[in-house]
């Protein structure tokens, strides 16, 4: 196993001896000096390889390597304020541990198609580990938050018999001659462990068959949802903001180097809760002022979202949507019955919805009657509605989409830039 890595001459003297092995991401040859750019995981070292300071099958090898070599360089540290991160490696020894087959496909200039095709070998490059390493860090820090909040973990199934949201985005599966599904969310699943544990969370991919080719969907993407029992929307709420809040910040906070890499400066102080409560007919209202007109009754889609946020620094919630834009779940506003009692948190500048969740109905009958009203078959619910005849408890929840929280927070203009390997309609290799 590999017991140092390039980043750690950064912390040498000047003469000390370092051996590094790294992958070759540049090669500029000057006659009898050879520059190599090594990467690893923790960053980039430049190699000086010298004649007569290395060998000469060092310096025949270093002058030859091709692009995506690993190679090992025994070598003297030295001060040299132009190499990155401001340490350079004199060659006294240079081995190629594995050469290439061909010259490496991804050559600076090629297109974005040849780089998603050839994923697997563009995930090498310094952006995308160190957008890796901060989704890492923001997926840590939101366990962390939830198990400090008393939160437990719980891990759902993924093959279902029955639509959470909507049977036009569901994936079938033919699950040994019976029709079975993927799931779009976890939330049922969830509703019923809080008998149990009252604060849950999960952390798993959801599927949705999109159909519409947005910088903003995905076919498989990674869904933090949690489920409160004894709670209102407002008790949500409370949670998203604290939750997106706190976490975000602190993920950022841990990625200095990895957001100067990727050219970004997040503001942190936009990230504070609390976040403003908007409802869902005065966000109309503002729209109708932008020009926008929706209907009332009407979802808003990825456009709406946009021209609605534009003018946000800090993420909102879009609160109260009438019962025809949501699922059959959503309690009904008891003060307002065309109204759900549901929250989106919408992300600023255009980048829109980034959390759903709201509270659920916890009565039998309500529930039965708002299945029924939406065409659905109440045998298909059956051990959902039985959280309702035992004990049933007010109870609220929300989903939240990590690509999408990421997308925002590093300004990415496609959500598949935030994942390794991105799945949409047009995409599912490699
Ligand atoms: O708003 P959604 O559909 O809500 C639910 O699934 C609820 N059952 C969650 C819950 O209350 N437990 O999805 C929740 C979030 C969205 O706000 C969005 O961030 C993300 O999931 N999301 C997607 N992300 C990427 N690609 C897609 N196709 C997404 N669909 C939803
Ligand atoms: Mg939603």
């Amino acid at each position: 196993m590999k017991t140092s890595y390039l980043a750690d001459v950064r912390g040498l003297q000047d003469g000390s001896r370092f051996k590094a092995v790294g992958w070759v991401m540049r090669r500029r040859s000057h006659g009898r000096l050879v520059f190599l750019d090594l990467r690893d995981s923790t960053g980039l070292l430049q190699v000086a390889v010298k004649a007569g300071v290395a060998d000469e099958a060092s310096l025949k090898a270093a002058s030859m390597v091709g692009r995506e070599s690993l190679v090992e360089v025994d070598g003297l540290v030295r001060t040299e304020a132009r190499a990155p991160g401001g340490k350079e490696l004199t060659a006294l020894q240079v081995r190629v541990l594995s050469g290439v087959a061909q010259d490496f496909p991804l050559r600076k200039g090629v297109g974005a198609k040849v780089l998603w095709d050839n994923r697997h070998l563009a995930l090498r490059s310094l952006r995308v580990s160190a957008l890796m390493k901060i989704r890492a860090r923001l997926l840590s820090a939101l366990r962390r938050w939830f198990e400090e909040n008393g939160f437990t973990e719980i891990n759902c199934p993924s093959f279902i018999t029955a639509a959470v949201e909507g049977g036009a985005t569901l994936f079938k599966v033919d699950y040994f001659g019976k029709t079975a599904y993927l799931t779009q969310s976890v939330q049922f699943y969830q509703e019923a462990a809080i008998f149990g544990l009252e604060k849950v969370y999960s952390v798993q991919p959801s599927f949705r068959a999109e159909k519409s080719k947005t910088k903003r969907h995905l076919t498989e993407f990674w869904h933090v949802e949690a489920e409160i029992a004894h709670a209102g929307l407002s008790d949500m709420m409370g949670v998203v903001e604290r939750l997106v809040g706190e976490s975000s910040i602190q993920a950022l906070q841990q990625s200095g180097e990895e957001l100067r890499i990727l050219g970004r400066k997040p503001r942190l102080d936009v990230l504070e809760p609390p976040y403003e409560r908007i409802k869902y007919s005065e966000a109309l209202e503002i729209l109708e002022s932008k020009g926008v007109d929706v209907p009332w009754g009407t979802d808003l889609g990825a456009d709406e979202e946009r021209v609605l946020t534009e003018g946000f620094e800090k993420p909102f919630f879009l609160t109260h949507f009438p019962r025809e834009a949501k699922a059959f779940y959503h309690r009904i506003d008891p003060s307002d019955g065309r109204v759900t009692l549901s929250a989106d948190l919408l992300a600023p500048r255009g980048y829109g919805e980034v959390v759903g969740g709201g509270e659920r109905i916890f009565s039998l009958e309500e529930l039965v009657a708002r299945i029924e009203a939406e065409g659905l078959d109440p045998k298909d619910y059956e051990w959902y509605l039985d959280l309702r005849r035992y004990g049933s408890v007010q109870h609220a929840g929300f989903g939240l989409g990590l690509e999408r929280l990421i997308q925002w927070l590093l300004e990415l203009k496609s959500i598949k830039t935030a994942t390794l390997f991105p799945r949409t309609r047009a995409r599912i290799y490699p």
